[in-house]
């Protein structure tokens, strides 16, 4: 098959779609990135890399950064974040607070903004630094020594970051934070201002798409906790639209507000886009079509 020549040509299919949608704002600083920009690449489970359009441009990971927080968390902890968060779907959008009073203070699952929090803070006591923690994982996966967080989209955040620190003071209030709320967020707004470009991305993914084998050739998850961050991505990782992100593309994958979605193939491969503009989910519109067209020529999908 010819994965360099397929992926430019979704590419230039679904790049006229940057014109629909809207670039997020509510985090200011995200909203200066302009919606032309389009970016696909495909990691190979064994190494190769095909990418075209903006693949090589950094942007905000924003929410795609939960996996790799709740990645961490599992290699250290096995299943002991599941007393503190659930994993079901929400059907709420993912910064909503509704379900938090009926459910105590349990977040529905460790996507949504709620959940993140809760899984940053246990990083945070497990590491000291939740951000660095992801950071270290992001750089040693991807290879690329440079990626770092954007500091002027974390202070954005911080600014804006009302919905957010809502939410952690309500789990707070029902014990389900280690740590001082401040801190919690600083991390959680840290981690989700790691800027990478879909390159850094796929090959960072790559471990989930090897059950759980980290670029050295260790083991960082075992198969079986990488099977479920998987099975997380798929009923939780496009929020409200999980249920349509699953009928149209058909593998797990994560999303976040800067316009990227990262999925992953198992046992072949990680794939990775990037179109600011978004649908009313939160999930990029081209980037969405461009994993549809992608399942559809390859046939690469996990069912
Ligand atoms: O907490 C927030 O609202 C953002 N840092 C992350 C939200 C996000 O990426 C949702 N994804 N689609």
């Amino acid at each position: 098959m010819d994965i360099q020549g397929t992926v430019e040509e979704i590419v230039a299919l679904v790049s006229p779609l940057s014109g629909e949608g809207k670039v997020a704002s509510y985090i200011p600083s995200l909203g200066k990135v302009s919606a032309d920009n389009f970016g696909m690449c495909v990691a190979m489970a064994d190494g190769a890399v095909y990418g075209a359009g903006d693949w090589q441009k950094p942007f905000s990971i924003q929410s795609i950064s939960k996996v790799f927080s709740l990645a961490l968390v599992m290699s250290y902890d096995y299943d002991s974040i599941w007393t503190r968060v659930s994993r079901e779907p929400s059907g709420t959008p993912f910064n909503s607070m509704v379900q938090l009073e009926a459910d105590k203070g349990i977040p529905r699952n460790p996507f949504i903004n709620a959940g993140a929090l809760v899984v940053t803070d246990r990083l945070l006591s497990l590491t000291g630094d939740a951000a660095a923690a992801v950071g270290g994982l992001l750089r040693k996966e991807s290879g690329n020594p440079s990626v770092d967080i954007d500091a002027v989209v974390a202070a954005s955040e911080a600014e804006h970051g009302h919905r957010n620190a809502a939410m952690a003071h309500f789990m707070a209030s029902y014990g389900n934070l280690e740590n001082p709320v401040e801190l919690v967020l600083e991390n959680y707004f840290n981690q989700c201002a790691l800027e990478m470009s879909c390159e850094d991305l796929a090959k960072a993914s790559r471990f989930l798409s090897r059950d759980g084998v980290s670029v050295d050739g260790a083991p960082f998850l075992s198969p079986n906790q990488s099977k479920r961050v998987n099975t997380v991505m798929l009923t939780c990782g496009t929020y409200d639209a999980a249920g349509e992100f699953a009928y149209r593309v058909g593998l797990p994958g994560k999303s976040g507000v800067g316009g990227g979605i990262m999925a992953i193939v198992p046992g072949r491969c990680a794939v990775t886009v990037w179109g600011p503009s978004l649908d009313t989910n939160g999930n990029s519109l081209a980037g969405t079509a461009a994993l549809s067209e992608f399942t559809t020529r390859t046939g690469w999908s996990i069912f």
